[in-house]
């Protein structure tokens, strides 16, 4: 969700004006994903790099992302939104936001319209090393060699979909269509391991204006490319 501190700074607003912006772009898009049947929607939230913003922004992002559950939680329950959060739960976000991602989680569990996957604290490349982590850990376990983690690493055959069972979220598929916004033509961490074959639509339009009618137009995009996944 690109671009809320140029949107801001465009109006000679403070950027945390910007994020506030965005709140608005991210209920329409929603709106839009479920119009359309999409069944799982990712954003990007916060990534691990945030923290390295100045320490007013990032106490405002994280107030802000949790006033926004609190706000809009049981509005996306009654819509059957199934909220999911991908990223590392521990410090520095603290234990009382972890704890309302859990409920939220926990609340809207058996819920089926769709999936709304919110990326905090998230990092693709930190997903990749937490879940390689995870296999060595069950591995020197299961085998009792807890002290010889290069022998199981030896030892182990790991495949493709070893480390897909073992990313935030094993059962999200991998997306379709990525979107960003604002400008930007990079993928910046985002959900590395799972974009492999997904289609990328870059838009100028910074988040706080996006609507869904600029989805619409982004899987209208979509439905115009011919996927191969590398064969013929
Ligand atoms: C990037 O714009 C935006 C962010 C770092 C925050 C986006 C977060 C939200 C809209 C809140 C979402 C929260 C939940 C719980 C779903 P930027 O500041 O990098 O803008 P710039 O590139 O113009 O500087």
């Amino acid at each position: 969700m690109d671009g809320n501190g140029r949107w801001a700074a465009k109006r000679g607003l403070p950027r945390t004006e910007g994020h506030n912006a965005g709140e608005e772009a991210l209920f329409d898009t929603i709106e839009g994903v479920l119009d359309l049947g999409i069944s799982w929607l990712t954003v990007y939230a916060f990534s691990t790099e945030n923290w390295r913003r100045p320490q007013e922004e990032v106490d405002y992002l994280l107030g802000f992302s949790r006033n926004l559950l609190r706000k809009r939680l049981n509005e996306l329950h009654e819509r059957n939104v199934r909220i999911r959060f991908i990223g590392r739960r521990e410090q520095p976000v603290n234990s009382g936001l972890i704890k309302e991602m859990q409920e939220a989680e926990e609340l809207t569990r058996d819920n089926s319209k769709m999936t709304l996957s919110v990326a905090f604290n998230y990092g693709g490349r930190a997903e990749i090393v937490d879940a390689l982590r995870s296999i060595l850990n069950e591995f020197s376990n299961a085998d009792g060699r807890s002290d010889n983690s290069a022998t199981a690493c030896q030892d182990l055959r790991i495949t493709e979909e070893d480390i897909s069972k073992y990313l935030y979220s094993p059962d999200m598929p991998d997306p379709d269509l990525v979107i960003r916004t604002s400008g930007e033509s990079r993928i910046s961490n985002f959900l590395l391991w799972q974009i492999a074959y997904s289609e990328l639509v870059f838009f100028d339009v910074l988040w706080p204006d996006f609507r869904r009618r600029h989805l619409f137009e982004a899987v209208a995009e979509y439905q115009r490319r011919e996927r191969r996944y590398g064969g013929r």
